[in-house]
């Protein structure tokens, strides 16, 4: 069986691993953006090339005689990647375009919820001019708004009152560069409280999640510094997260499969793929941060790394239709997963420095990410470079397997020490502890 993978970051690295694992041996094929030396070690054949390019991408899921594909990143399913890989019987992983709307448009997203009657919307607006936009910051207050772009912007298309945004005027410029850069945009509500993200296999009508993960997008130790694309995360024994009570995680899997059902009546189509719904546990229930269509990265190391079952009998399950939550199983073991990235990231890095993975004692937990391969040595290119999974039976065991691991990657490159922690989770515990309280 000829499955491809489309990205070449660690998430595909995972994916591809959670792949070569099958008892099926499928035979691995990629088309990268870069080369991911790890990636390739698993590959038939490999591209590099424009991962966007629909043309060029479904050509060549032709020509390898691919029986099923997987969609990593957002940007090939906005451009309807999906749409021309099943036109071409492709069977695939990833919603089509219109589906993919529930991540490419925050708007689309916010008014499905609205008029579907969807628990946990914030108030918001949507916008496609300045018009409005004064009234609506000031009705929301000071300090308690996040402007977001509609469409996708490499991560930068969000901004939050108190973090990033510091008076009306800034909310008001940042608007109007958003609209200079030729998006629109969506101002919500801010939330107070705990994010956490459930990630769920869908195959058109049935819907099954994944453990629960904590992602942390900022930079920095104490979740200061810049937003990255997240630079580590952690999931729980028990599938939760020891913030959550049971009916924060009911109402969430509640919503997921309300946009679900929402999804498929307004587009009239399948959602077959991956639904990642963000939410954020506040004093006032499950509120949605937004979803995403697709795996999330680093999540989708933490998940697969405990995955028990066979992930190609999931994915054929996905595409065929007949998904049954007894195809899918994942241990009951925590997960903290550390990512090292180049310093001066995310706004300076240090670019196509050299890293040494060889102090790695388990190289199966480490994930490569913007990694590139010259004469045999490996050079980080500046983004996320390399993420490690360590697997225990607490949080705390893993995550001191985690940082061991990390620890022993040589290069100029920074990790965030605090993920997973004893002392981060508790800091979380009783923060939301306090949030509830009478
Ligand atoms: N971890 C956030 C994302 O994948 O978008």
């Amino acid at each position: 069986m000829n499955i491809l993978i489309v990205g070449s970051g660690a998430r595909e690295h995972a994916l591809a691993a959670a792949l070569h694992r099958s008892p099926k041996r499928p035979k691995i094929f990629c088309c990268a953006v870069s080369m991911n030396p790890g990636i390739m070690q698993m590959a038939h054949q490999y591209w590099v090339g424009d991962i966007t390019d629909v043309t060029a991408v479904s050509a060549l899921a032709m020509q390898w005689k691919i029986s099923l594909a997987i969609i990593g990143p957002e940007a090939p399913l906005e451009k309807g990647l999906a749409d021309a890989l099943w036109q071409n019987a492709v069977p695939t992983i990833g919603p089509k375009k219109k589906m993919a709307q529930i991540e490419t448009s925050k708007a689309f997203a916010r008014q499905l919820m609205e008029s579907h009657d969807i628990s946990g919307l914030p108030r918001f607006r949507a916008f496609e001019s300045m018009n409005g936009v004064d009234e609506f910051l000031k009705e929301l207050g000071d300090n308690n708004y996040v402007v977001k772009a509609n469409g996708l912007m490499g991560g930068k298309g969000v901004k939050v009152a108190g973090d990033h945004l510091f008076s009306f005027e800034g909310a008001i410029a940042f608007c109007q560069e958003v609209l200079g850069k030729g998006q629109t945009f969506v101002i919500e509500e801010k939330l107070i409280g705990q994010e956490f993200s459930i990630m769920c296999f869908c195959d058109g009508e049935h819907i099954v999640p994944m453990p629960i993960v904590q992602d942390h997008k900022r930079a920095f130790v104490d979740d200061k510094g810049p937003n990255t694309g997240g630079m580590g995360s952690y999931s729980d024994v028990n599938h939760s997260l020891p913030f959550l009570e049971e009916w924060d995680v009911q109402k969430a899997l509640e919503i997921n499969d309300a946009v679900l059902c929402a999804l498929t009546n307004e587009v009239k189509d399948k959602y077959i793929g991956i639904l990642y719904g963000s939410f954020i546990a506040t004093r006032q229930g499950v509120y949605v941060i937004e979803f995403n269509a697709r795996f999330g990265d680093p999540e989708a190391m933490n998940v697969l790394s405990i995955l028990d079952s066979d992930f190609v009998a999931i994915c054929e399950a996905m595409v065929m239709g007949n998904l049954s939550a007894d195809l899918v199983t994942f241990k009951h073991q925590a997960t903290v997963c550390k990512y090292v990235v180049p310093n001066g990231y995310p706004d300076e890095p240090v670019e196509r420095a050299p890293i040494d993975i060889a102090a790695v004692k388990n190289k199966a937990c480490l994930y490569l990410s913007a990694v590139d391969q010259v004469d045999g040595k490996l050079l980080a290119l500046g983004s996320r470079t390399a993420a490690y999974v360590g697997v225990g039976n607490s949080i705390s065991e893993a995550e001191e397997i985690s940082e061991k691991e990390v620890r022993g990657i040589g290069g100029d490159l920074f990790h965030r020490e605090d993920i997973g922690t004893e002392c981060l989770i508790q800091r979380r515990v009783d923060a939301m502890r306090k949030l509830r309280a009478p």
